[in-house]
């Protein structure tokens, strides 16, 4: 097999065999792209739900130019208390492929309106019907890390274990190692347990689904993230995760009796460990995020000169393909409510 083929050669010479097809990633982007620019002006104005507002009439706005049927599985809650992008909104032109959307307009609220790094914003869709629905359990039990860790990592054994098992898996030193883990008092047993081994902890203010691609990708420094976080945030990871060939695993974790309850009402095992494919099922799955401030991922949105620069990074499982796509968009068409981008 070759990359050079002749237009004249006896096989079909055209790219993927004739196969080539639509990224609808390279779409969606531009609805990430708009939240980031949308919330930027907030960043550091100690207001996180109208950095969140703006994000989501970016998001939505551009979300509504893409040929798809999406259904928002995974939005800013019910109809009453989200007027957009709430769970059940159907979302898109209606034309084209029926699909799961997820979306998190900035993960990380309080990074955005404290002016920290590391906020984002994500889309993250799959076929009709895949993706998993949580029944309102607000977090998950997750682990989450690169590909060395399939068959490797077991979210049931202790912490100590899985950390010793990737090294050994990654043929490196278990001091090596760099787990991150959202730093919240839940985790006080979990943090010392990860440097009682010697590995070193990478402690998040917020933002789980970056720490969690970070832990995924191969060219990041981080090896693992675990720790509970949010269940939504716990999909959408898995979206990128499968593009990324790495590991997710995680497990309900009700926050009191009520929510335990309805968790069983709807049929769910709290025990169960869920994988990748339980998260979101089959390989047909797009993440896409822009940074709205700057972080290990992606860079924030800036603005120079007339100019509004993001950075965006776009997944796609099907094929594998890792794009980061920086967009110059011009100040001045932003400043036009009717413009586009
Ligand atoms: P939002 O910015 O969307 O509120 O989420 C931030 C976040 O840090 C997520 O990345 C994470 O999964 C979740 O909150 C953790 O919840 P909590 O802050 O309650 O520990």
């Amino acid at each position: 097999m070759t990359l050079l083929s002749h237009p004249t050669g006896e096989h079909d010479s055209r790219p993927f065999g004739g196969r080539a097809d639509r990224n609808l990633g390279m779409e969606l982007v531009r609805a990430t792209e708009a939240a980031a620019i949308r919330a930027a002006p907030w960043i550091g104005r100690g207001e996180k739900n109208l950095a969140d507002g703006a994000a989501v009439d970016g998001m939505r706005q551009f979300l509504n130019t893409v040929n798809f049927d999406g259904t928002v599985v995974i939005g800013e809650g019910e109809k009453d208390a989200a007027p957009m992008l709430f769970n059940g909104e159907r979302v898109g032109t209606g034309d084209g492929p029926a699909c799961d959307i997820a979306v998190d307009p900035i993960d990380g609220t309080s990074l955005t309106a404290a002016g920290r790094q590391n906020a984002i914003s994500v889309i993250a869709v799959s076929d009709r019907g895949s993706m998993y629905d949580p029944s309102a359990v607000f977090y998950m039990d997750k682990i989450v890390t690169g590909p060395e860790g399939a068959g490797v990592i077991d979210l049931n054994r202790p912490v100590g274990e899985n950390i010793r098992a990737l090294a050994a898996a990654k043929g490196v030193r278990v001091d090596d190692l760099q787990i991150a883990v959202l730093d919240r008092p839940r985790h006080v047993d979990l943090i010392a347990a990860i440097r009682a081994t010697g590995a070193s902890t990478r402690l998040l203010l917020d933002g789980d689904v970056a720490g969690g691609i970070n832990a995924a990708r191969s060219d990041s420094r981080i090896d693992m993230c675990i720790g509970v976080g949010g269940t939504p945030e716990g999909i959408i990871t898995a979206c990128a995760v499968k593009a990324l060939g790495g590991v997710i695993q995680g497990r309900l974790r009700p926050r009191d009796d009520a929510e335990r309850q309805k968790a069983i009402d709807a049929g769910h095992d709290l025990d169960r460990v869920l994988t990748g494919d339980d998260l979101v099922a089959g390989d047909n799955t797009y993440f896409v995020a822009t940074g709205v401030t700057d972080g290990a991922l992606v860079a924030g949105v800036r603005r120079e000169n007339g100019v509004i620069r993001t950075e965006s990074l776009i997944l796609r499982s099907l094929s594998g393909t890792q794009r980061r796509v920086t967009a110059d968009h011009l100040e001045a068409k932003w400043l036009d409510s009717e413009a586009g981008a």
